[in-house]
């Protein structure tokens, strides 16, 4: 056990763990924020992407000691009332259909415009090709993008 402090939406965090932890349950099992989910478990599906220091990362194959001093977003950081932009345009294309792989989804494309504010649609394929979902909204999710950057 070690102990790993680091900050999760603006909240500082003193966590009492395996410091091989992946990062996934520590947000998840430790501190209780059960919004960002579990896929694939090895960085494959993009389910559980969440942001460390503003980029996106998978955080199912990032050791909790890897993050030690840095800033977490998860998709409840984002806004208080789901009313962040990327989440508002998530709501007016109906994007999700089970639901599942969205919170990486909303993170993901929250990365994206930070770095392309007007992003091409090739841009927006390959900066959300990581994120994979099994209903096939990728169309509804590249118009929500595109809505989000407007
Ligand atoms: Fe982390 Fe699939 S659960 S990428």
């Amino acid at each position: 056990m070690a102990t790993v402090k680091l900050t999760i939406n603006n909240q500082p965090q003193t966590l009492d763990v395996d410091p091989d932890m992946p990062l996934l349950w520590a947000i998840r099992d430790v501190v209780g924020l059960t919004g960002t989910k579990f896929g694939c478990g090895i960085g494959q599906c993009g389910a559980c992407t969440v942001h460390l220091d503003g980029a996106p990362i998978r955080s199912c194959s990032v050791p909790v000691s890897a993050a030690k001093g840095q800033k977490i977003t998860t998709i409840e950081g984002l806004s208080k009332n789901a009313d962040h932009p990327v989440q508002k345009a998530w709501i007016e294309h109906q994007v999700p259909q089970c639901g599942y792989c969205q919170s990486g989804q909303i993170m993901s494309a929250v990365a994206l415009l930070k770095q392309v504010p007007k992003p091409t649609d090739a841009d927006i394929d390959a900066a959300m090709q990581g994120n994979i979902c099994r209903c096939g909204t990728y169309v509804r999710v590249r118009q929500a993008i595109h809505t989000a950057s407007a």
